[in-house]
């Protein structure tokens, strides 16, 4: 209503103005400004109450303004000027942002199934063929069907115990590539699932292809992360080869052994809150008509949750933009990366509820179990006339990497 005055006030202002130079100019002339912007007026945000957002443009919606760009950092920007949760409309869709853990809290939990769906693009239809793989598809029975032939193999505490000694092996030869073997067990299960009907082969190829976009790039990103911050904060890196050597003397690190090693974890959640490998999450989307923050939130819109803006946001952290994994032993020593349970919804690196990364039981112990493994053993620095490793980001939509990827020297440490 608000919006709908101020351009119904601009419009009459501009007519005034052009009665005063124009005098003689005919009423349709002068009422041609009301009736340009009335329909931007009926086109944002009218009738329902949507939550607020900029002004948006018929056919356009706020594409000219926003661009392309919707990485966590603009979104926080637009945070701070619209609230904390608004709309975009891009195009013909609508897009919320979310950015305070109690409107988190009620998109990923309280109303995990409404908002349980993913939105449906052009691109991802191409290559999901129309939803046939999980990451991407809608809520509903295929997705439950997909969650559960994929958790046997890859997502249980069986399937890191299984894939144990392979890791312990690879990270012995420095994560050099390895026969597959076992890998190839965990697709026997999908392969059993194809020949007992309960997928097709297509659905086959699009499990790999989830696994790959998902599993394998953001476990990557996560460790070049903690490997350049490790570097960058050489006192974190001693504290943390201190604790490997004072827990473990010259016991190997393995996976089960990383309960002892607290200082470790905490640099593994130290690097995934403050440069989060998914900070957008993967959108989410509501299939029917929903409320939210006590907004109406139109059916089929994209809700994104800023969840790097949750883990960065110095009113809910002291000092969020320093690496200090410290703080996950001092002041936030109860918050854990989980994505059920009791959880803090300022710290979601892996999601929370039903849409949530099954991947994280594997994800963590190996993130941990790499970096752990190298800092015993090696020392990481800066080569030779270089001072720090260049941390700038290259935050997108769905990946917050870094730039440039940088060379670091190892000196191995005498045992
Ligand atoms: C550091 C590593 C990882 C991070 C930070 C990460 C993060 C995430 C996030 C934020 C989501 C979306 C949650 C949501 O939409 O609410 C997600 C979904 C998913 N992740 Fe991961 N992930 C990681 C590793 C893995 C691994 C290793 C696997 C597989 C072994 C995996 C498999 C998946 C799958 C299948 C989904 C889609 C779940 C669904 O839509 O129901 N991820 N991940």
């Amino acid at each position: 209503m608000a919006k709908l005055a101020v351009i119904t006030l601009v419009a009459v202002a501009s007519a005034y103005a052009a009665k005063s130079f124009f005098p003689d100019l005919s009423p349709f002339f002068l009422s041609l400004p009301l009736l340009l912007l009335l329909p931007f007026a009926l086109f944002s945000g009218s009738g329902s109450d949507t939550p607020p957002g900029p002004v948006s443009f018929p056919i356009v919606g706020n594409w000219l303004q926003v661009g392309n760009d919707l990485n966590h950092r603009n979104l926080v920007d637009m945070a701070k000027k619209y609230g904390n949760v608004f709309l975009l409309r891009l195009g013909a869709r609508n897009l919320v942002v979310v950015s305070d853990p109690k409107l988190a809290t009620e998109v990923l939990h309280t109303q995990g199934v409404e908002f349980g769906s993913r939105p449906r693009n052009v691109v991802w239809d191409i290559f999901t063929d129309n939803g046939k793989d999980m990451v991407f598809t809608e809520y509903g029975d295929h997705w439950r069907k997909m969650r559960r032939i994929m958790t046997l193999p890859f997502f249980t505490n069986k399937v890191v115990q299984q894939y144990r000694e392979m890791w312990e092996e690879e990270m012995e030869i420095l994560m050099a590539a390895r026969d597959g073997k076992r890998l190839r067990c965990a697709m026997d299960y999908i392969l059993e699932a194809e020949m007992n009907g309960e997928i097709t082969s297509d659905n086959v190829i699009y499990i790999v292809e989830n696994i790959n976009v998902a599993a394998i790039e953001t476990t990557l990103w996560s460790m070049e992360w903690a490997i350049a911050e490790l570097v960058n904060h050489p006192n974190v890196q001693q504290r943390l080869r201190k604790e490997l050597w004072d827990v473990l003397g010259d016991e190997p690190l393995t996976e089960t052994n990383l309960q002892r090693l607290p200082y470790l974890q905490a640099v593994a959640k130290e690097t995934l809150r403050l440069h989060s490998p998914i900070p957008l999450l993967v959108p989410h989307m509501n299939l029917e008509e929903a409320k939210l923050g006590g907004y109406d939130i139109p059916k089929r819109t994209k809700v994104i949750v800023n969840a790097w803006w949750l883990g960065n946001n110095p009113e809910w952290w002291h000092k969020p933009e320093e690496f200090r994994p410290e703080r996950f032993l001092d002041e936030e020593k109860e918050v854990e990366a989980l994505v059920g349970g009791k959880v803090d919804f300022r710290f979601l690196p892996f999601g929370v509820g039903r849409r949530s990364c099954p991947g994280i039981i594997v994800a963590l112990p190996l993130l941990s179990l790499i970096v752990g493994k190298l800092v015993k053993d090696f020392e990481m620095v800066t080569p030779p006339g270089v001072d720090k490793i260049d941390v700038t980001e290259k935050g997108g939509q769905f990946s917050l990497q870094i730039v440039n990827h940088s060379t670091i020297a190892f000196h191995p440490i005498a045992p």
